[in-house]
């Protein structure tokens, strides 16, 4: 018995990657799988349909069912064909996941329109896109999921401005689709994904990497905390009747660390009896919100306070499992 026996699922960018990890773990769960890859290079110029099919090929070998398509996500009329495709080859279709992505890094001084756009038309125009289109289905049948790969680079990564905006405007499509679609029992949640895959290998750390070890951090991955396929579990978890009633939500898979982001939330209110003048503003704030200015709120570098949870701290819950919470619920040891 799969997780995942008799759904159907479209992945994008499913030839590499995350993508392809998701695919192949969500067909070994009993999944039939649309494999969506483009084949492009890392900015998006290129066609390869050869990528798809190989994921195709592999899940084939190992039992399970699939099929390639190799559109562009970014092409509104085609993502509605590759939701049809899914409904011809399987009957229906369950699950999305949108994993198809490209990177043009600029500072924002340097950023030419042609960057900007070409980003935002992958990453936030295609989410929408297989969103919408299988929301008109998930609709009629009452049922789907949608799971959006966003990054923790929406959080302010200094030299991505293109796609920090694609991600966090993936995070705001993403709750705005589990409140609309509530009502059809449609879930949908965004995930924070890691590893070393060819995107990694062109941020300037991967240089230093390969400096010192002569291979880049994509070709050292494979059964280490850094190996893309890490992502799978997570997301075939969403996908599956299991997650029902989870929804509207924000997680992170960083190595071996599964992760649950707070939704934002006001922390600190001053509240007059007038329109605040500019003189009060600037006397107050400080005093009431200055604490809060010393840290750097926006850190793209999430993941980096995991590795600063001192060790005494985290809680054991199973063989080689543990939990660290910064909201520890009172009735939580009972739980495990
Ligand atoms: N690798 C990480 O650490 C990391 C971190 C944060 C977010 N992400 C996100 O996770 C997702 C997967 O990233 P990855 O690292 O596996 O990248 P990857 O480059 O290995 O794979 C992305 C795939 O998308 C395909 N693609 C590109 N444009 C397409 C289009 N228009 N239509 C269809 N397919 C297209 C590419 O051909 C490629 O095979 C992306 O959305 C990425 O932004 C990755």
């Amino acid at each position: 018995m799969g997780m995942l026996d008799g759904k159907v699922a479209i992945v994008t960018g499913a030839g590499r990657g995350i993508g392809r990890g998701i695919a192949r773990q969500m067909a070994a769960e009993g999944a039939a799988v649309v494999v969506n890859d483009l084949g492009t290079a890392l900015s998006g110029e290129g066609v390869d349909v050869s990528v798809a099919q190989q994921v195709v090929d592999e899940i084939r070998a190992e039992g399970g069912s699939a099929v390639a398509n190799t559109d562009s996500v970014a092409d509104y009329r085609a993502a509605e064909a590759m939701v049809q495709q899914a409904i011809d080859a399987f009957g229906r279709l369950d699950i999305v996941v949108n994993c198809a992505g490209i990177l043009r890094d600029r500072m924002i001084f340097n950023m030419t329109p042609e960057e900007w756009q070409a980003v935002i038309d992958v990453h936030l125009k295609g989410t929408f896109n297989l969103c919408k289109w299988a929301s008109v289905r998930f609709r009629e049948q009452k049922s789907g999921r949608l799971i959006n790969m966003t990054s923790n680079s929406a959080f302010g990564a200094p030299g991505q401005p293109n796609y920090a905006a694609a991600k966090a405007g993936i995070i705001g499509l993403t709750l705005s689709c589990a409140n609309g679609l509530a009502r059809y029992n449609v879930t949908a949640n965004a995930v924070v994904p890691s590893g070393a895959t060819r995107m990694i290998d062109s941020i300037p750390s991967a240089r230093e990497a390969v400096a010192h070890t002569g291979k880049l951090p994509s070709e050292l991955a494979a059964g280490t905390e850094k190996d893309p396929d890490n992502v799978a579990p997570l997301v075939t978890y969403l996908a599956s009747d299991a997650a029902q009633h989870i929804s509207g939500h924000l997680f992170g898979s960083f190595g071996y660390n599964v992760v649950l982001f707070s939704q934002p939330k006001i922390i600190k209110t001053l509240r007059a009896d007038h329109r605040w003048t500019v003189e009060e503003l600037a006397q107050h704030i400080p005093q009431a919100f200055g604490s809060d200015f010393q840290e750097v709120v926006n850190d793209p570098r999430v993941s980096a306070a995991i590795e600063a949870i001192p060790e005494g701290k985290w809680v054991e819950i199973g063989p080689g499992l543990r939990f660290y919470g910064t909201k520890i619920e009172p009735h939580m040891e009972f739980v495990w």
